[in-house]
């Protein structure tokens, strides 16, 4: 720096950001201030010079302002001196600024013992952007980023506290940051984005920003799984997500950038880490209804052609819980069906069918029948206020955990009515007590068997259900003839 430049007279000593600092600290305001206050002395200097201010003779001299004055003075006069001034500050901030941007692990392992709730041990030190009933996000730049933008820097697959993150003012990107333009959309996912549940419940909240942002489409997808990167989504998910926003999503894969150490920042970021959490059952239920209204477009699926009858259908699964006699239970609901006009029984294998062929069928259905499994996930692509039934092997009530409630709650959340489940008594014995973890793993993959009478019963039920709220909305729907859209808000 310019030794005779009056910006460099008080430099201060504390400036210095740390990485063992607080991350919550890092970003300290006193740079802004600092930046802050040269300019505006700056300002002020140059201003008093224009107007020519002689120093004020009726002062009683000497006097300690007066000495103060001519200390200012004097700084107006090295400013002058060096025309260039005004520019080497400038430039030398800038590079501080450069200097301090820090990078944090983007997994943070003081929260490895919690990694979903509060804060998250993904992006710890920041704070997401939360109204009531809505999806929680963080934008970049935005207010609360002070107009930062997020700059991410590490391409490791398998520790994410390798993987790094740091926010950064577009004049002062870190040194050798390449700049990745347009809208990038970064998802945190705890499990995977191969399982189509947990990869949807990833994406959801991008759709529900979607939607609020004018159907703004993301240019790139940047994924990780506990601060690890991943490049693939499975299929089921990103035919959804292409219907959804219109193209393909492009996953970032980083190949332009040679150097892995190498910053990468982003002119518009949105991150997200909660999935739905947060969101308002309303606000999940819009979003559900984009996504199956975009995918019945894209799978040339009219949801105009109204079918009068019921539509039931049996979504089965081979290996681990499919049902022990599918003759059987094919056969039970079959005979249901026949006694209700209009009713048609389709039997499906979800692994043989094509996306689009699973977005049809489930225009078709009314009725959802089939065990416990990914495969239910399809669930929201039915009409809204259509009917689950779900199917468990033995031992899963008292073992399975929480987990196991997944499909009643996104029957809520994607406004489906989920008519309860049915739990096999019989199955696999365990050697040892029935509420032993250990029977656990030769639980996950029993088969289920049948309950004639009870399957009858609970057939009937959710058919005259069906058939009766069917008639009630053929009826609304003549009146008002709801025009479905998939407009964003
Ligand atoms: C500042 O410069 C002016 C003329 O440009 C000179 O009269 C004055 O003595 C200088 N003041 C100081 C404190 O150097
Ligand atoms: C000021 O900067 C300009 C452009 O950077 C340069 O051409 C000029 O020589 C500089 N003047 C002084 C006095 O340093
Ligand atoms: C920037 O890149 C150059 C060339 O690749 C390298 O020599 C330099 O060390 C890098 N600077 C930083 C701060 O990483
Ligand atoms: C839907 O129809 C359009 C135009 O007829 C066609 O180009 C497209 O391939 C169809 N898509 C599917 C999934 O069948
Ligand atoms: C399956 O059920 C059908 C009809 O109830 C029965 O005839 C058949 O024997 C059963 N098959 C097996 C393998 O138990
Ligand atoms: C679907 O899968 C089932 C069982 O895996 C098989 O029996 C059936 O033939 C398949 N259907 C088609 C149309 O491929
Ligand atoms: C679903 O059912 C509820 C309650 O019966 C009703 O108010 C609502 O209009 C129905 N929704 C649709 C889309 O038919
Ligand atoms: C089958 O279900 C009926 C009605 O829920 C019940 O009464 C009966 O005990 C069940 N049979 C078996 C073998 O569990």
């Amino acid at each position: 720096m310019n030794k005779s430049c009056p910006g460099s007279i008080h430099r201060p000593t504390s400036f210095k950001y740390e990485r063992t600092l607080l991350p919550f600290s890092f970003y300290s305001p006193k740079l802004a201030l600092y930046i802050l206050a040269i300019c505006a002395t700056l300002l002020l200097l140059l201003q008093i010079r224009s107007l020519h201010t002689p120093p004020i003779p009726t002062l009683p001299s000497p006097s300690p302002s007066w000495s103060f004055l001519q200390q200012w003075q004097k700084v107006i006069n090295k400013t002058l001196a060096s025309p260039n001034c005004t520019q080497d500050v400038l430039e030398s901030m800038t590079q501080k600024l450069r200097d301090s941007v820090t990078f944090l692990p983007l997994k943070d392992l003081r929260f490895a013992n919690q990694p979903l709730p509060g804060h998250t041990w993904f992006m710890s030190s920041m704070y997401d952007t939360h109204e009531e009933g809505e999806v929680q996000y963080q934008q970049f730049p935005s207010d609360s980023s002070n107009g930062r933008l997020l700059c991410l820097k590490g391409r490791d697959t398998h520790d994410g506290s390798w993987n790094y993150y740091a926010l950064a003012w577009p004049e002062a990107l870190p040194s050798n940051a390449s700049l990745m333009k347009g809208l990038t959309f970064v998802a945190y996912n705890h499990y995977n984005y191969d399982n189509i549940w947990h990869g949807l419940s990833a994406m959801v909240p991008f759709v529900a920003w979607h939607r609020k942002n004018s159907c703004e489409t993301p240019t790139r997808w940047i994924l990780y799984h506990w601060g690890e990167l991943r490049f693939k989504m499975g299929t089921w998910l990103i035919t959804l997500m292409e219907a959804t926003f219109g193209q393909a999503p492009y996953i970032e894969g980083f190949s332009g950038i040679e150097d892995d150490d190498q910053p990468v920042c982003f002119e518009k970021a949105v991150v997200m880490r909660h999935n739905e959490g947060g969101m308002s059952r309303e606000r999940r239920m819009e979003v559900y209804d984009l996504i199956r209204c975009k995918a019945r477009v894209y799978c040339n699926v009219s949801g105009d052609q109204k079918r009068p009858g019921i539509g039931m259908t049996l979504l089965m699964r081979t290996g681990p819980r499919s049902f022990r006699n599918e003759t059987a239970v094919i056969g039970i609901f079959e005979k249901e069906c026949k006694k209700v006009e209009g009713c048609q029984l389709i039997v499906a294998y979800s692994n043989n069918l094509t996306i689009c062929e699973q977005v049809k069928l489930m225009s078709l259905t009314d009725i959802l029948i089939s065990p416990h499994g990914a495969q239910l996930t399809n669930m929201f692509l039915m009409d809204r206020n259509s009917s689950v039934m779900e199917f468990f092997p033995k031992g899963w009530l008292k073992l399975a955990g929480v987990g196991q409630y997944v499909y009643h709650w996104m029957a809520s959340w994607s406004g489906m009515r989920h008519r309860g489940d049915w739990r096999d008594p019989d199955g696999e014995n365990c050697p040892y007590s029935e509420d032993d973890r250990r029977c656990m793993s030769l639980y996950k993959s029993g088969r289920i068997g049948h309950n004639e009478t009870h399957f009858a019963e609970w057939a009937r039920n959710v058919l005259n259900d069906a058939k009766t709220s069917k008639s009630e909305e053929a009826s609304k729907h003549a009146q008002n003839s709801i025009s479905k859209t998939c407009d964003c808000s």
